[in-house]
């Protein structure tokens, strides 16, 4: 495939050169465009060797070749990596004023930007309007990953991982290509999900014990942002529901900001009816505080421990598989830290089936794994306790992955138009989750 990967004048510049050389290690035949001031960043030659083809940035350059139009003419994809905040503007603005924008313009490849700059930058009310632009138009946009900038500061900005960068767009390249190839990145590009309504739970609930503090867990959101991220970019119209994200919102989904379990639940409630596919990627709290202090809790002279009285919570994944659901597929994940490899299944079948999910997603966590980290591993389960599939990789392509096992069911009940939610087997349940749920049925 031919691939175009424009690179902006930021210190990011010199992680584009891990971006050129993983597509050309996967056989791409890679054009580098940087803009001149990308070139104060990272040397022509570098981007030459790497890519193993000359690098243009000049417009004035082969004119006769008709170069300003015939490197975008060419592209199946373009890739911008790092995508400044200028870079941003002009693209959205739709200037041709280097080789680099007259490349996106004369171009009808798919689109995929990875915006880096400083936070108070990426925050600014312009760079969120042009972003918003160009995710109306089908760009599809990676990151920017929260982290440590080029100064002492940190925040959302830093970009995205080359790997992270190079799998989102060749995903991006895939569902245009479903589509016959069909859009130019400015006419709102379809996917295998377009049409379809999505809500996606992401992020880890807290739970307040009094004004300062709270029962939480670990769950940084990525997880669940790369599946709302990767419907988009199918696609689908998404609502993700956002609980204590630890990462940068993505754009293009609507997003409700929950914090608590019962506002979890109340948000999912809310979106969930009609959907055609929900997934429960949240890390949801059992149970909560019996009573909530109004003022910060002090420990007393001579107290020697506390002892907090605890709740149960509402299963919002088991009240929503529990009722009847025809329409919506419904998707539940496990989070488990058994070690033994044939018992995590066993808890992720007896998961599903309490929780009535038409597929659940197990992945193993613990103090190194799941949580927080760019990549997963995760097995996924059918009705029939079947492993459809198992998945590793970034949480990218985890993501994707899942969403390959969802509309592969899709397209099997348009093929059998029979076929309902089904629920035979739903008679095992779980350690942790009620038997009584099961009943209800
Ligand atoms: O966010 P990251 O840092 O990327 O980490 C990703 C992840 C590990 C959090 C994610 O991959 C994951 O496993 N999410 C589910 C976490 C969880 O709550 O697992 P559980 O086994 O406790 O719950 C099972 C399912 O029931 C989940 O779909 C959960 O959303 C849902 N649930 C749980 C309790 C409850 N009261 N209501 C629920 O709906």
């Amino acid at each position: 495939m031919n691939v175009v990967v424009g690179i902006a004048g930021g210190i990011a510049a010199y992680k584009a050169v891990g971006v050129v050389r993983a597509l050309v290690l996967a056989g791409h035949d890679v054009h580098v465009v940087p803009t001149e001031a990308a070139l104060r960043f990272v040397g022509r030659p570098t981007l030459e060797a790497i890519s193993r083809n000359p690098v243009h940035v000049d417009l004035y350059e082969g004119v006769a070749e008709v170069r300003h139009v015939a490197i975008g003419q060419a592209a199946d994809l373009i890739v911008i990596a790092p995508a400044t905040a200028n870079t941003i503007a002009k693209l959205a603005a739709g200037l041709a004023d280097d080789l680099l924008g007259n490349t996106v313009l004369a171009s009808e490849a798919p689109l995929v930007v990875a915006p880096a700059m400083h936070t108070e930058m990426w925050r600014n009310a312009a760079t969120q309007a042009n972003i918003q632009t160009l995710v109306d138009r089908g760009v599809t946009v990676v990151g920017p990953a929260v982290g440590q900038l080029t100064g002492a500061d940190s925040g959302p900005g830093r970009m995205e991982e080359p790997e992270v960068i190079v799998e989102s767009a060749l995903a991006a390249y895939g569902a245009h290509a479903a589509q016959g190839g069909h859009g130019a990145p400015g006419s709102g590009l379809a996917g295998d999900l377009q049409g379809r309504r999505v809500v996606v739970s992401a992020g880890g609930t807290r739970e307040p014990l009094d004004p300062v503090r709270f029962l939480g867990n670990r769950s940084s959101g990525k997880q669940g942002v790369a599946i709302a991220d990767a419907a988009r970019s199918r696609g689908a119209e998404v609502v993700l529901i956002a609980a204590n994200l630890e990462i940068a919102d993505p754009h293009g989904c609507d997003i409700r900001k929950v914090s608590t379990t019962l506002e979890l639940r109340e948000a999912v409630l809310d979106t969930a009816r009609g959907a055609d596919l929900v997934v429960m990627a949240a890390a949801v709290a059992d149970f909560r505080p019996a009573t909530v202090s109004e003022g910060k809790i002090k420990k007393q002279p001579g107290d020697e421990g506390l002892t907090l009285e605890l709740v149960r919570n509402p299963d919002i994944l088991a009240e929503l598989g529990h009722a009847p659901h025809d329409g919506t597929l419904l998707v539940g994940f496990a989070a488990e830290t058994e070690a033994d490899p044939e018992r995590l299944i066993e808890l992720g079948r007896a998961k599903r089936a309490a929780k009535g999910a038409d597929l659940l997603v197990v992945n193993r966590v613990g103090w190194t794994e799941g949580f927080a980290s760019d990549e997963n591993r995760a097995s996924v389960i059918g009705v029939d306790g079947e492993v459809v599939t198992e998945l590793h990789g970034s949480k990218v392509s985890v993501a994707h992955g899942i969403l390959d096992v969802v509309v592969s069911r899709w397209d099997d009940r348009f093929a059998d138009p029979a076929a309902t939610t089904p629920t035979a087997t739903d008679t095992t349940t779980d350690a942790d989750s009620a038997s009584e749920d099961d009943t209800t049925r």
